[in-house]
């Protein structure tokens, strides 16, 4: 009989939590809903005493989904623990998971604090937990780097003051499967009452073995592993999800292992990971990358046309990659392109469909052949989850050799169209500056990406930024045929949630980080050329500000 492996998904605290990744409360919740449906048995919902908007977001995640189990975590105080408490105590199945280091390096460096301190905060927050809930989750945070004895006792106490689930992170990606494996063996040997908790284990992929590691920690005995969908989080990031639950699926013949991890899931869970926080999956990431079932290979392209499984240990399909072209043109219906987007795995409400057909008409319209993944652009596209307070109505945009390039943008804003023209180095620049004329907040655009989405002179070129706006960063993204447009777009994007954020905070009277917008700053740091004219609808030439 397979053991049954628990699959503690850490996207929205761990993975959030690396740069590029943040997550508004709205996207939160969206992707707690998908990691429901792709099946984990635990969220870890986030870091409540982190920020206010961290406890709001664990606090909706826990009232909304109700299968899995809610983690929150918490450093070892009173205050940590309680504030995760009230973050999960609405939660159907709630986890407190607090943690702290037992490294002889992280406790005489970063705590200060000896072993006896240690061993006391360890135990007091684990009992703490405990009053609040059964099921209590302990982490000896740098683990692998720790004295094996002192990690021994520190265990041992956590489990006889109540941690239903021990976690050894190997914090900083430090360890190697052989002495990890020997690492879980020790614990399993050598800490009294082990076999009263869960064996968990939460590996970083600094060195690349996040996922060989959890595989060896399985082999010698755990039974959680943590990890992330896309391997996103801090630094080099975490064990990725797909690759452990498919490693397990594929070797089942010597990994007797379950994941209750639905696998046609998985590519829809990456894909709308990749769309929230604007961080493409590399083209060569192992299970949802775009190359990872591609046979470039003539040899490897005729094996694969005889029989399949020469080149390929898994298919598409078992990660839920649907491989059949689209045959809809401009002239397939709505309801033709609803059936379609179902059987990609995006059966859409009338509203959301009605808002993708307009797109798909508008690409169609452009583009001869349209593929599934251009589709699932489309679809990500119309998933607005902020209220477009502007709207991309128009824009024009020049390019070449000579410089500077122009660009005349009309954007949509409370049922009035509002005009800018401005110089830049190149079009998206000028297009930017145009946008920020328009509507009076001026972006510092801290990364700005491009990829084509699928194949051809006319594939749909997909846009994500990061933009700061005083000192609050927000990403958007944005897909078209024409690259400028999607740019523009994607850069609206960001503005509406930047805006959207802002009234959520006046609404609940707290003071908006973002700045009025009557006291934004002049100048912008990352475009050339100031504007050069702009006029309102009725073509009168002047500055428009909207205060
Ligand atoms: O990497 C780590 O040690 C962690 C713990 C908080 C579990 O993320
Ligand atoms: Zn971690």
């Amino acid at each position: 009989m397979p053991h049954r492996i628990t699959i503690f998904d850490t996207t929205l605290r761990d993975g959030e939590q690396s740069p590029g990744c943040s997550m508004n409360l709205e996207e939160k919740v969206r992707l707690a809903r998908q990691l429901d449906a792709l099946g984990v048995d635990v969220i870890e919902a986030g870091f409540p005493m982190a920020s206010e908007d961290d406890f709001r977001a664990v606090h909706a995640v826990a009232r909304e989904i109700r299968r899995p189990v809610i983690a929150a975590l918490a450093r070892t105080t009173r205050d940590d623990v309680e504030r995760a408490w009230r973050a999960i105590e609405s939660a159907a199945r709630p986890r407190l998971h607090t943690f702290i280091a037992t490294s002889d390096l992280h406790m005489q460096h970063k705590l200060r604090k000896t072993r006896a301190e240690v061993l006391d905060m360890a135990v007091g927050a684990v009992r703490l937990a405990k009053s609040f809930t059964p099921d209590v989750e302990f982490s000896a945070e740098d683990a692998t780097r720790s004295d094996i004895g002192f990690l021994c006792t520190v265990v041992q106490k956590a489990i006889e003051a109540g941690a239903t689930t021990i976690n050894i992170p190997d914090t900083v990606g430090y360890t190697t499967p052989t002495e990890f494996e020997r690492i879980i063996r020790a614990l399993r040997e050598r800490v009294e009452g082990i076999g009263r908790a869960v064996l968990s284990v939460h590996c970083h992929n600094d060195l690349g073995l996040a996922v060989a590691n959890s595989l060896a920690a399985v082999e010698a005995g755990a039974r959680q592993v943590e990890c992330t969908i896309n391997g996103i989080g801090e630094r080099a990031g975490n064990a990725s999800l797909e690759e452990l639950v498919m490693a397990l699926y594929v070797r089942r013949d010597i990994l007797p292992y379950t994941t209750g991890v639905a696998t046609t899931e998985i590519y829809k869970s990456s894909q709308l990971l990749s769309s929230i926080t604007g961080v493409h999956v590399q083209a060569n990431k192992a299970v949802v990358g775009k190359n990872a079932f591609a046979h470039e290979a003539g040899i490897h392209q005729d094996g694969v046309l005889k029989e399949r499984r020469t080149y390929e240990i898994m298919t598409p399909e078992s990660v839920g990659i649907k491989t059949n072209r689209l045959v809809l043109g401009k002239h397939s219906g709505r309801h033709a392109l609803g059936r379609k987007l179902a059987d990609l795995g995006y059966p859409l409400s009338r509203p959301d469909l009605d808002r993708a057909y307009a797109r798909f008409i508008e690409i169609a319209d452009q583009k001869k052949e349209i593929f599934d993944e251009d589709l699932i652009a489309i679809v990500h596209d119309g998933m607005r989850d902020v209220p477009e307070v502007f709207r991309l109505k128009m824009l024009q945009a020049t390019a070449g050799s000579q410089k500077p390039s122009t660009a005349t943008v009309i954007l949509e804003t409370e049922g009035r169209e509002k005009v800018a023209c401005a110089l830049g180095d190149g079009p998206v620049a000028a297009a930017y500056t145009a946008i920020d004329e328009i509507t009076g907040f001026r972006g510092r655009l801290l990364d700005y990406s491009i990829r084509a989405v699928s194949r051809g002179r006319d594939a749909i070129g997909e846009v994500s930024v990061h933009v700061d706006f005083n000192g609050r960063s927000f990403t958007g993204k944005a897909a078209s045929t024409d690259v400028v447009d999607a740019s523009a777009r994607a850069y609206l994007h960001a503005v509406n949630k930047g805006l959207g954020l802002a009234r959520a905070l006046d609404a609940a009277e707290t003071t908006s980080a973002l700045p009025r917008l009557s006291e934004v700053p002049d100048g912008k740091e990352d475009t050339v050329g100031g504007p050069m004219r702009v006029a309102d609808s009725e073509g009168v030439i002047r500055l428009i500000h909207l205060v």
